[in-house]
């Protein structure tokens, strides 16, 4: 293993191009601010700009690279020494192993073994790297334009890729990483976030019998374009392995993070491993203990998600018992899930009643909404949560307009005041003839919050209010199923909304449209005796993996 300059010592040098400087210090072109933690974990927002290292300013200049992309643009949150050291000693088997690292940032992995190749798009982070790992090669450039180009095949790779949502993963990198996966076998939809290609196109890069150990988001276990990405590992090495654990390896990063090994490329497997830790513990190999996930029960029962595996196989077991049970029922069955409508200028179209009263606005043309999930908190909404809505002079009055209708003078005296010349300024405002009718209003059965802490709420709309798109609307498919709702807060259906839905971040469960159809309400009574602990303490678990405290 070469020689690992310390971190501390590495990052001095970066920021200000003077051994001496000190890294608390604010001298020189870039403000840093004070901290206390390392500095991968501090508040900083965007890369230093004011590097003064050999060359990298030419070198970033000639690639074309915006010199201060922000961190989340670029993905970039480097790794702690002690997570990037366990996972390269694990990739590297011989000291003469030729390691890639296609994403280097600063160089955590590629210090750690001499025989590296780092690519990084940023020359800044790629000029940290050289510094930090002298003996290794370091590309300034896309990676999957230069993956394109080498003829190297490697013994292994480890890294971190970016985590740069879909959004923002586009133009030519985009193209070029979908190409590159395409043409081995991996096929990901628009909605794939970089970090997936990334891995895809390393393995590509291996030779035969290779191995690679990557930081992965702990999205790897729901999001779709994850699924992708797995089938692409198990078809294409003969060990996958990962490593899910709870406390953040990142503490500055919403995301919580998981780590993947996978070795034996160009062989295949009919099981994921996976290993569940509360905490990161440096590591020669991946544990020892861990639970053997059939391939096909992943992509049946599980519907290709991994999280329920961070249940016991008993909760699991007696889960799937209830789940299949006779009389059993996706929500998705028994009515339909969707947004509610987007005005465009929430601001406009909402009225308080005073505001309404002042205007003259006549009360047909204005209905009560539901603007937020914090509105939906008992088991139903009745005309008197509405009633204090009103006496409290809250802005919950939507201004409904149809299309057809003659307009009464309080209200063109509205739209053409000072805010409704604003509001129809507004993007959706302006993409829609008329500007002032907001469509998709409609009166749901039941109104379901999707970011929620606890659970997510059902409530009875019996207020015949509307809602926004802050929560979802749910509509019975026939009258006679308002029962089978009933079952929602059991303990089974909140471990199927944890199953379901995906966290988001700071405690919170997200439930889509899409995974709230899934969420099964059970047929009474089918749980055995003890079961329903059993559900009570899944949820509890599932609930701490999101961070959740009750
Ligand atoms: C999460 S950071 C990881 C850096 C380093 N491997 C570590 O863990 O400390 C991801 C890095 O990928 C780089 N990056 C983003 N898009 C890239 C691309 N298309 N090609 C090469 N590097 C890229 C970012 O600049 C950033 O430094």
């Amino acid at each position: 293993m070469a020689a690992v300059p310390s971190t501390s010592e590495t990052r001095r040098i970066a920021r200000s191009g003077n051994r001496d400087a000190d890294i608390d210090g604010e001298g020189g072109g870039h403000t840093l601010g004070r901290r206390t933690g390392p500095w991968y974990s501090s508040g900083m927002d965007s890369l230093p700009t004011t590097y003064d290292l050999p060359g990298t300013a030419e070198a970033g200049e000639a690639h074309g690279l915006a010199p201060d992309l922000s961190r989340k643009e670029a993905g970039a949150y480097f790794t702690p020494d002690a997570v990037a050291a366990t996972l390269v000693r694990w990739a590297v088997r011989d000291r003469d192993d030729r390691l890639l690292d296609p994403s280097c940032g600063d160089g955590s992995f590629v210090a750690v073994h001499a025989r590296s190749v780092g690519v990084e798009r940023d020359a800044a982070s790629a000029g940290l790297a050289r510094a930090r790992a002298p003996a290794g090669e370091i590309h300034v450039a896309d990676f999957f334009a230069w993956a394109e180009r080498t003829s190297e095949r490697f013994h292994c790779a480890a890294g971190n890729p970016p985590f740069i949502r879909y959004q923002r993963f586009s133009g030519d990198t985009r193209e070029r990483a979908l190409k590159a996966c395409r043409a081995l076998g991996a096929e990901f939809s628009g909605l794939a976030s970089s970090w997936a290609p990334f891995l895809v196109a390393t393995a590509g890069l291996l030779r035969p019998g290779g191995r690679m150990a990557f930081v992965v988001p702990a999205e790897i276990g729901h999001a779709p374009y994850a699924a992708p990405l797995l089938e692409f590992a198990v078809s294409s090495f003969a060990i996958v392995h990962l490593v899910a654990i709870r406390e953040k390896l990142f503490p500055d990063l919403s995301e919580d993070c998981w780590l993947l090994y996978a070795e034996g490329y160009g062989e295949r497997t009919n099981e994921i491993r996976l290993t569940v830790l509360d905490r990161f513990a440096p590591s020669e190999e991946p544990p020892h203990t861990f639970e053997r996930i059939d391939v096909n029960d992943w992509r049946g029962a599980w519907r290709r998600r991994l999280r329920p595996f961070l249940m016991t196989p008993a909760a699991r077991e007696a889960y799937r018992r209830v789940a299949d049970a006779d009389g059993s029922l996706r929500l998705g069955e028994i009515a339909s899930v969707g947004i509610g409508y987007v005005s465009g200028a929430n601001g406009f179209f909402h009225l308080r009643p005073s505001q309404a009263r002042h205007l003259g606005i006549p009360d047909a043309l204005l209905h009560p909404t539901v603007r937020n999930g914090r509105a939906l908190t008992g088991a139903v909404l009745s005309r008197a949560d509405v009633d204090r809505w009103l006496e409290e002079d809250l802005p919950v009055l939507l201004l409904r307009l149809a299309r057809t209708e003659a307009l009464p003078p309080a209200v063109v005296a509205y739209l053409d005041g000072e805010a409704g010349r604003e509001a129809r300024t507004a993007y959706k405002c302006r993409v829609r003839s008329p500007w002032y009718v907001v469509p998709d209003v409609q009166v749901p059965d039941y109104l379901l919050s999707y970011m929620s802490g606890r659970r997510p709420n059902l409530v009875r709309n019996d207020a015949r209010c509307t809602a926004t798109n802050s929560v979802h609307c749910v509509r019975l498919r026939r009258p006679d199923l308002h029962s089978r709702l009933e079952a929602w807060g059991s303990p089974f259906v909140d471990l199927s909304c944890e199953i379901e839905g995906h966290p988001l971040g700071g405690g919170l469960l997200k439930l889509e449209p899409r995974e709230a159809t899934q969420v099964i309400l059970n047929a009474p009574g089918r749980e055995r005796p003890g079961e329903e602990d059993m559900f009570r303490e899944a949820v509890a678990t599932m609930r701490r993996w999101r961070h959740r405290v009750d």
